[in-house]
């Protein structure tokens, strides 16, 4: 096949957003237009999705890919940022938990599902997060819809940073028609809305979103100026701790103990699931009304079975270690691995986004240049997530990268050469393309619109 006969086409032009709002009468028919899409994508090698793990999300494992092709090599698209889902304490907290506890919470938190150590779990994340009430969810994403849709009413608003996660966005959406989403990371924009709705509305209720570390650009608000301005204007600041809490800052307390705002947040949330070696989130908060509050009218935490009682005994001992001496150093290990690889990609002229933390957003731009270089790193081995619109910007497609505790300086330092390396064959096919096909690249690139 040559690649540069796909320039043209769907497989490399078209998004999912193209067949996400289908028309007609069959709600099951309509699906077929995606289907074809996908497929030839997934039959090209061009759709680097859906993969499944053989084994533990180890820095080194077998990825199967949707059509069956088995590789094995490096992995930098698993969460698991101390990989702490291997480690022995924590697998042999599983096995006490299951043991003592069975497997399964059997019932929805409200209906007989709180567990022992779903119990254990909220008071060691209270001290940890110091916010002395927390109620867990089965996922992070059910915290995030959760606590947004329990507290906010429709005749409220919510102000939002632009990027903020599915989970949130949904979830405010749910909430209210009066939903603001501003530039990312601003707070004179935080500032311009908050000033703008309480000149006419001091009735309703303001929540202003936003999260401890962006996971598409690696990047931090200025959590104590938001706080600061939610004083000033009567609202009430709730922040998604999902990537930060555990991985990075002292003790493992996220962006918010790096700011020094701990215990100081309105409202905090968190998934288990980057850092802490399970499903699950949390919502914490200085205020025993809202906590019973959000318990009882978040649809995620009464009509969803609660947190498994082994799920909570493993994110327990996982808080222990991110806690331990042994935590410390491994974020030494993570941020020595997010640095090098920062590094290796910086000597090939690549400037990843943001900051350094165990998310490194490796920007491509163009979405055929990036589906024909994620071919290539899953067929040298390395296995990296490709983030492409509606995720990012149109032309913002970029492979974000994942780095863990475990992964070997070798192993870093060959994933960013192999990763440079398959965007440059990569431009260079779809340059020579579209000098084949005289088409000027402004023109050729793909689109969201056709
Ligand atoms: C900021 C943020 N919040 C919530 C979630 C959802 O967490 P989970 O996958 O544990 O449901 C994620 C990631 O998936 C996230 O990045």
């Amino acid at each position: 096949m040559d690649e540069r006969d796909l320039l043209n086409t769907p497989l490399m032009r078209h998004f999912v957003s193209h067949y996400a709002n289908p028309a007609g009468p069959d709600l099951l028919a309509r699906t077929e237009p995606f289907f074809a899409w996908q497929d030839a994508r997934r039959h090209a090698g061009l759709w680097p999705y859906s993969r499944s793990l053989e084994a533990a999300p180890d820095a080194e494992c077998g990825v199967r890919s949707e059509l069956g092709e088995l590789r094995v090599g490096d992995n930098f698209a698993s969460q698991d940022y101390l990989s702490l889902s291997t480690h022995p304490a924590v697998v042999e907290a599983a096995h006490r938990g299951i043991r003592d506890h069975g497997l399964h919470s059997a019932g929805s938190a409200m209906l007989g599902g709180n567990t022992a150590p779903g119990l254990r779990l909220e008071a060691a994340l209270a001290e940890a997060l110091a916010m002395p009430h927390v109620a867990l969810f089965p996922t992070g994403w059910a915290a995030g819809f959760g606590a947004i849709t329990a507290l906010v009413r429709p005749g409220d608003h919510v102000v939002m940073d632009a990027l903020s996660h599915a989970c949130l966005q949904s979830g405010a959406d749910a909430a209210t028609r009066n939903v603001v989403r501003h530039r990312h990371l601003s707070a004179e924009a935080v500032a311009e809305s908050l000033a703008a709705i309480r000149a006419r509305d001091s009735a309703n209720g303001i929540l202003v979103v936003t999260e401890g570390l962006f996971s598409m650009d690696s990047d931090t608000p200025r959590i104590d100026a938001l706080q600061a301005l939610c004083g000033e204007f009567g609202a009430t600041l709730l922040v998604d701790v999902a990537h930060d809490f555990g991985a990075l800052g002292p003790g493992g307390t996220g962006s918010i103990g790096v700011q020094r705002m701990l215990g100081k947040v309105d409202l905090v949330i968190g998934a288990f699931s980057k850092t802490f070696a399970s499903n699950g989130g949390f919502l914490a908060t200085r205020s025993p009304a809202v906590r019973q509050f959000v318990r009882v009218l978040a649809g995620p935490h009464i009509f969803s079975n609660a947190l498994s009682p082994v799920q909570a005994c493993v994110v327990r001992e996982a808080l222990g270690v991110v806690r331990s001496t042994e935590g410390e150093a491994l974020r030494q290990k993570v941020r020595g691995n997010a640095v090098a690889l920062r590094e290796g990609f910086a000597a090939r002229g690549i400037g990843c986004l943001g900051d350094p933390s165990p998310v490194v957003p490796v920007p491509v731009g163009d979405a055929a240049v990036a589906r024909l270089a994620a071919k290539r790193v899953f067929e040298r081995g390395v296995f990296v997530n490709l983030v492409e619109y509606p995720a990012v910007p149109v032309r913002g497609s970029r492979f974000r990268m994942q780095v863990m505790a475990g992964h070997a300086p070798e192993q870093v330092r060959r994933a960013a050469v192999i990763v440079a390396d398959a965007i440059d064959e990569a431009r260079e096919v779809v340059a020579s393309g579209r000098r084949r096909a005289r088409v000027p690249a402004r023109y050729a690139s793909p689109v969201g619109a056709d």
